[in-house]
């Protein structure tokens, strides 16, 4: 793309000001400007004025496994997963696309450092928590890592020096997600650099689409993969290709699945499952009206009370069905780091958009979902920011009660 053509693109949509500074840039700087101006996907700027939370339908409560249920069945499920294992029907996604700006680190977030005494990353923590499952099962399946431009190389060089943790490296497939760009209140697209337009993740939402593009599903069918385990790179007690959660999916007949916790209160910030106009779905918790998220049975317990901790189990055949359909855009207001007046800001407080689509959504279009209780102790320790709820310092102590070493 030359000048001319960015300039007539931008016209087009608005965004003329990312040409501000066009006249101060070296050749390279204004090749990179140009190179970003001509992968922009303004599309994502529609739904600047969308209210996401005015299009919820009704709403109502959806039911688990509990945890109970699933340990009468513990034995049989158990079974019925390490068999789909075994013959290779299962494959795991590790998403790992996302920013991670709340932890405030610039290297992907699975590279954060949760040890005390010795160096564990998440990563490691996480490959060891396959293990577990590897071992008892006595093969491994394919892993599949989502990156974003920002982290890619980043994180394959780390897994890479790591020596795959150990893990089979022609079973580990990393794949890149899509950039959307960020913009002010008014919708102008920012500038990160003078020569460098701001763009983040567009969400785990593009988890499966990015891996067809990528080109793997011609492997997902010769290895006759059937089911694929999502999972979130930040929860350092995450179960994967859990064969029990498996077994009961498969059992259930359900397209899909989604481990769940009880939420500790009304407040927890974690998304709850739901029925929505009766199907299976999953509302953020910032798009949860406050007065059903409060809601008790008569017994004290909340109504809407399961948590999801992003991690699923997708039928790839339903996947391949509905993957190319539309899904809602969320606006998340962030502090972005911009150019303002020619030089750098680095806000404190929320000042523009990012646009994301999100994993849950896909669960309403999968058409029927199983949830699976988990005990949270065992199996929830997100790591989203650096103290308090949800830290480090959390994750650390339920890593020491479930027994590792840090
Ligand atoms: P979060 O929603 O917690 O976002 O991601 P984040 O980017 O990690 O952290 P913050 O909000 O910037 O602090 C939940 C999971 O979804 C992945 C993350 O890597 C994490 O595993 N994710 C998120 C992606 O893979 N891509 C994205 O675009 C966003």
């Amino acid at each position: 793309m030359n000048y001319t053509q960015a300039e007539e693109l931008l016209a087009a949509h608005g965004q003329m000001q990312l040409l501000d500074y066009y006249d101060e840039l070296t050749d390279e700087q204004r090749a990179c400007l140009l190179s970003d101006i001509a992968k922009l996907d303004f599309s994502v700027l529609e739904n600047l004025h969308s209210d996401y939370s005015k299009t919820l339908g009704k709403l109502s409560p959806a039911d688990a496994l509990s945890v109970d249920e699933v340990e009468r069945n513990r034995a049989g499920f158990e079974e019925v997963g390490l068999e789909a294992l075994r013959a290779g029907k299962v494959a795991a996604v590790l998403l790992a696309g996302g920013q991670g700006t709340r932890l405030g680190s610039s290297l992907p977030k699975g590279m954060f450092n949760i040890g005390v005494t010795r160096r564990l990353t998440i990563f490691e923590q996480q490959m060891n928590n396959i293990k577990e499952v590897t071992d008892r099962a006595g093969c491994m399946f394919h892993l599949f890592v989502m990156t974003s431009d920002l982290n890619d190389k980043a994180t394959r060089a780390y897994f890479a020096e790591n020596n795959y943790f150990g893990y089979d490296s022609s079973k580990i497939h990393f794949y890149e997600q899509k950039l959307a760009p960020t913009c002010s209140k008014e919708g102008k697209i920012y500038l990160d650099e003078k020569y460098k337009v701001s763009q983040s993740p567009n969400g785990n939402g593009g988890w499966y689409s990015s891996l067809i593009e990528g080109g793997y599903g011609p492997l997902l069918e010769s290895e006759g993969i059937e089911w694929l385990n999502i999972y979130a790179v930040d929860n350092v007690l995450q179960r994967i290709c859990d064969p029990v959660f498996i077994g009961a999916t498969l059992k259930s007949g359900c397209a899909c699945s989604s481990k769940v916790v009880s939420k500790i209160s009304p407040e927890e910030r974690v998304g709850v499952l739901c029925k929505e106009d009766g199907k299976p779905s999953i509302v953020e918790y910032y798009e949860m009206p406050k007065e059903l998220a409060s809601l008790r049975d008569a017994d004290g317990r909340l109504t809407y009370r399961y948590g999801v901790i992003l991690n699923y189990l997708f039928s790839v055949k339903t996947l391949n069905k509905i993957y190319k359909d539309k899904l809602p855009c969320h606006l998340a207001f962030k502090a972005i780091p911009h150019i303002e007046k020619g030089v750098k800001v680095i806000p404190t407080e929320p000042c523009g958009y990012k646009f994301e689509t999100l994993a849950v959504d896909i669960v309403r279009l999968m058409g029927s979902c199983l949830a699976v209780e988990v005990v949270r102790e065992n199996e929830f320790a997100p790591v989203k920011n650096k103290t308090g709820v949800d830290s480090v310092e959390s994750a650390r102590e339920l890593l020491a009660f479930n027994g590792v070493k840090l």
